[in-house]
């Protein structure tokens, strides 16, 4: 029965997979505390709906906030408060100087530094919420989202760092890391050419992370459009937020483990013949691998055009088949995304805009706000103190 529980209800609630499960196990009166809080909640909770423009949406509450609340602080999730515009204005008012200064600074370095700092905080929300779980690195005991098999090639956590390192300078322990993903994806947006964005801040940082999580959550790129659908629905997101925000590729790169379905068995004839045959040469060293071996340091633009740019260029390119992946290329070959693409596509404004909208819903999937997780020390590590010790499944024993 318990463990039916488990799998049925808390597996779904939680999010987390069988470590999680496992934990549970150990703490039998606390599963009929969080069926029950999870019951109160649905039927009286304020933050159940996001007003989203002029309709509201369901959006499932974060399993892991159910979690830390009930198990940590004791408080349940529908009591916590939502994000704010201006979350530290009096508190610590040089949070956006600090990260527009840091983002600008790499930026000029280099310009490929953007497009990994706004992956971050997708990586972040989709797996158990904005909540800066991406960040923690793995120990000996538990292997961590960064640690996940299908970590993607994530990247420029020394940014999320080196914000962190002088925010703890100015206002020690104010900003959460969550947060610090959050702006240092908007600022990372407008360097690269694109809008500055608003976004709500009040994020808390998590206590865990786990990388089953993420090999649960994260799409692959190699899924059609129900697929994706199928994985946005269980964070709340649908197919407009699909086609707005798959359009964060026009700025980045992929490495060829993310293309090798669409050239082997067979090479995808989606593609024009030119670009398929770039993409076969550089993956194979010009002949020298033989697929489906491949070079894996070998990386493509996502938006071969403009590559830099935070633009509207991807819609343009999907309509000449030059989507990469096969999520993009599925865009625009699907009734219910193509209109889509091809107003993106004519209308840049209306991109910006939509992404805008998109980008604010994504970064209220499942967080902690209030009492809830807590505000790191140092981005990597959760803060061992205010963790319960007998609800502490993992060591602070690195793996370096
Ligand atoms: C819709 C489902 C999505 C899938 C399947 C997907 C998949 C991928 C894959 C496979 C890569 C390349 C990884 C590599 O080979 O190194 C990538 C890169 C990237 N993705 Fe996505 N992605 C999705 C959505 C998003 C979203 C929502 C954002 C941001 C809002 C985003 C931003 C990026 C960026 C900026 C890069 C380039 C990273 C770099 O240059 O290091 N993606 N994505
Ligand atoms: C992602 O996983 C690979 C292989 O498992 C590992 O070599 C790499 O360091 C990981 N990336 C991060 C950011 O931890
Ligand atoms: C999407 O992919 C799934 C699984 O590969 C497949 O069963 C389905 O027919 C595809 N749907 C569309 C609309 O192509
Ligand atoms: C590239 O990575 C794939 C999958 O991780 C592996 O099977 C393959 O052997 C690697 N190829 C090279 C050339 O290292
Ligand atoms: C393949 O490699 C060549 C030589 O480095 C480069 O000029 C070209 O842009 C690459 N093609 C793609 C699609 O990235
Ligand atoms: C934690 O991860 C960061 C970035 O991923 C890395 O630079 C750092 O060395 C790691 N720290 C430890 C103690 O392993």
């Amino acid at each position: 029965m318990k463990s039916q529980h488990c799998n049925l209800l808390l597996l779904r609630l939680l999010g987390g997979g069988d470590q999680r499960c496992a934990r549970m196990r150990k703490l039998v009166p606390f599963d009929l505390v969080v069926v029950l809080v999870f019951v109160l909640g649905s039927i009286v909770s304020p933050f159940s709906m996001v007003a989203e423009g002029a309709h509201f949406r369901f959006v499932p509450r974060s399993p892991r906030n159910l979690a830390e609340n009930s198990y940590n602080h004791a408080v349940p999730a529908y009591l916590a408060p939502p994000l704010q515009f201006g979350f530290y204005h009096k508190t610590c008012p040089q949070f956006p100087e600090i990260v527009k200064r840091v983002v600008t600074k790499e930026f000029e370095l280099n310009p490929t530094n953007a497009a990994p700092q706004l992956r971050l905080f997708f990586h972040d929300c989709f797996v158990q919420g904005c909540d800066a779980s991406v960040l923690l690195n793995s120990t000996k005991a538990n292997q961590a989202e960064k640690g996940a098999s299908n970590n993607f090639s994530l990247g420029n956590f020394f940014v999320i760092d080196e914000v962190k390192e002088q925010l703890e300078k100015v206002c020690p322990g104010v900003v959460s890391c969550a947060d610090i993903l959050a702006l240092v994806a908007v600022y990372s947006i407008k360097a690269a050419g694109g809008p500055l964005y608003e976004i709500e801040l009040g994020r808390r940082d998590s206590l865990t992370s786990y990388a089953p999580s993420a090999e649960t959550y994260l799409p692959a790129s190699s899924l059609n459009v129900s697929g994706l659908l199928e994985d946005l629905q269980t964070v709340g997101l649908d197919e407009v937020d699909l086609v707005a925000l798959s359009g964060a590729h026009t700025i980045g790169q992929a490495h060829c483990s993310s293309i090798i379905n669409r050239l082997y068995p067979h090479v995808d004839s989606q593609y024009p013949k030119y670009y398929s045959k770039q993409l076969v040469a550089n993956c194979t060293d010009n002949g020298y691998l033989k697929l489906p071996n491949y070079d894996n340091n070998t990386q493509f633009f996502n938006d071969p055009v403009t590559p830099l740019q935070f633009d509207n260029q991807y819609f343009k390119n999907l309509k000449e088949n030059l989507g990469l992946f096969t999520t993009d290329e599925s865009l625009f070959n699907d009734e219910r995304t193509k209109k889509l693409v091809e107003t993106f596509a004519s209308n840049q404004d209306a991109f910006f805009k939509q992404f805008g909208i998109s980008l604010r819903k994504m970064g209220k999937i499942g967080v902690l706000t209030g009492t809830q997780g807590q505000i790191r020390n140092q981005c990597w590590v959760r803060n061992s103190h205010n963790v319960d010790p007998a609800l502490d499944p993992t060591s602070l024993d690195f793996v370096s």
